[in-house]
């Protein structure tokens, strides 16, 4: 197979993207507030604003969806999707929710209690959101390489600091309602947990009788990365590698939108059957019958197909090395990205790129706003306006320490040759960094905890 080298698919329908020109883009940055998420799809060359829920699907899901069962109680897709899920899980129970942060929420009625912490390496929004709106406290542990933005050689920053964990529970163990994993780290750059981590993670937990939950989103590409990087896992399938990372947990929610190579979908799987039972009763509520929670028949279909798909090691190897390359190439134009590369994307630092610029002027997002005006390349600020608090009694900001630009490969939609528009793009930003002024938050939005989904901002001049 020594020149096998390409994509493992060829392309068998394409999606017409629109070229604009420069003048036309700085239009729709002004009518945007310079908010990426409030441009227009269609005015975005290549869109790398998230990996989520934008794969492109495979011949064999769109067949499946052929066969998609659309009754609503006991549909035969159910069936179909819940044994692709227990082959990948290695877990019985499986309750479908419309998308992951409806996984969250559940998993945050269940285990989250008000004034307690829920221990995690770095959770995301979404379970963040649903905790803190319960008074449940949410505490990242990520180790100390995985929280900064840095070039150092980690291969699994995305790690629980065990010796600090060990602390909480010496002094706070009857504080503690939950412990939650996110694989692959999405927060600090897609950055992947070792299985020894999961492990030892899991028997704290248990020792402690605390309850250990995975946040799968990526559970794929973090097999992917155990297998290539971790002793021992070399000669191991990608499936027994995701089955024995949730052998160690309770319960583990899925975001279906990202390693699961389907447009919407979500899954809560676990092991304890009364926790099955307490995720029915807030699934029939919320999402829709235990055996939809939110899916289509069709759509079920295709996550069935997806996760097979998904946990293949040639897609997988063709995946996070597509996303490598882009790193490489954005290394060779000195331009500082935190490494080693992630599985789904490439995370700017937003310091080093813009050190004239302040936090509180948003350096990332004042990349986010020159990428898209030189090429049309939508990215996604995750630093000062993604993470800023304010001081709840003096008012004053509270930065992030991670200050990054967020560039997302979606799964099999683009070539190396979108990856190189980003390289040439923003290797000319660089070169002409000294020019650009930061940006000035004028508006807040109505949702001030996310409020990088409608802040508005100006240049300052
Ligand atoms: N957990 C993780 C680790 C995620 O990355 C996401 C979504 C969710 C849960 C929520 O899932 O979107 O299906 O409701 N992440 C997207 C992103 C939005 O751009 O990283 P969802």
């Amino acid at each position: 197979m020594k020149y096998m080298t390409a994509e493992p698919f060829r392309i068998k329908v394409v999606e017409p993207i629109k070229k604009t020109t420069k003048q036309y883009r700085q239009e729709c940055l002004k009518k945007a507030q310079y908010n990426a998420f409030r441009i227009r799809a269609e005015d975005v060359y290549v869109d790398c604003i998230t990996d989520s829920g934008t794969s492109a699907m495979s011949q064999d899901q769109w067949s499946a969806m052929f066969q998609g069962d659309e009754s609503y109680a006991g549909c035969k897709s159910f069936y179909r999707m819940e044994k692709s899920v227990q082959d990948v899980f290695g877990m019985p129970y499986v309750q479908p929710t419309h998308q992951g942060r409806a996984a969250d929420y559940i998993m945050a009625q269940i285990y989250a209690k008000k004034d307690m912490y829920a221990i995690g390496n770095m959770h995301f929004d979404t379970f963040r959101g649903n905790a803190e709106v319960m008074g449940c406290i949410p505490l990242d542990y990520c180790i100390e390489e995985g929280q900064k933005a840095n070039q150092d050689y980690h291969p699994f920053k995305g790690n629980i600091d065990i010796s600090r964990m060990q602390k909480l529970i010496d002094t706070d163990l009857d504080k503690l309602c939950v412990c939650i994993m996110t694989v692959t780290c999405n927060n600090n750059g897609g950055q992947p947990v070792s299985m020894k981590n999961i492990r030892e993670v899991s028997e704290l937990c248990k020792a402690n009788n605390i309850p250990f939950v995975v946040d799968s989103a990526r559970l794929a590409e973090n097999a992917y990365f155990i297998k290539i990087r971790e002793p021992g896992y070399e000669n191991v399938d990608i499936k027994d590698i995701t089955r024995e990372m949730f052998s160690y947990a309770e319960t583990a929610t899925m975001s279906s939108k990202k390693d699961g190579l389907v447009n919407m979908g979500g899954l809560f799987v676990t092991r304890n059957e009364d926790v099955y039972h307490q995720a029915n009763q807030i699934a029939i509520v919320h999402e829709g019958f235990i055996t939809y929670g939110g899916m289509s028949g069709r759509d079920m279909e295709a996550l069935a197909v997806g996760l097979q798909e998904g946990t293949d090691f040639e897609y997988l190897s063709y995946r996070v090395n597509q996303v490598k390359y882009l790193g490489d190439r954005l290394k060779e134009k000195g331009i500082p990205i935190i490494e080693p590369a992630g599985g789904h994307g490439i995370y700017v630092d937003g310091k080093k790129f813009f050190p004239q610029i302040p936090q509180h002027e948003y350096p990332s997002q004042r990349m986010v706003v020159a990428l898209y005006e030189e090429a049309g390349v939508r990215a996604v600020e995750i630093g000062a306006c993604a993470f800023g608090k304010k001081d709840p009694v003096t008012g004053a900001d509270i930065f992030p320490e991670l200050e990054t630009m967020r560039i997302c490969i979606s799964r099999r939609v683009y070539t190396n040759n979108h990856l190189d528009v980003i390289v040439e793009a923003l290797g000319d930003i660089y070169k002409n960094r000294a020019s650009y002024k930061g940006m000035r938050l004028v508006y807040e939005g109505p949702i001030v905890s996310l409020r990088h989904f409608t802040a508005g901002f100006e240049l300052i001049k």
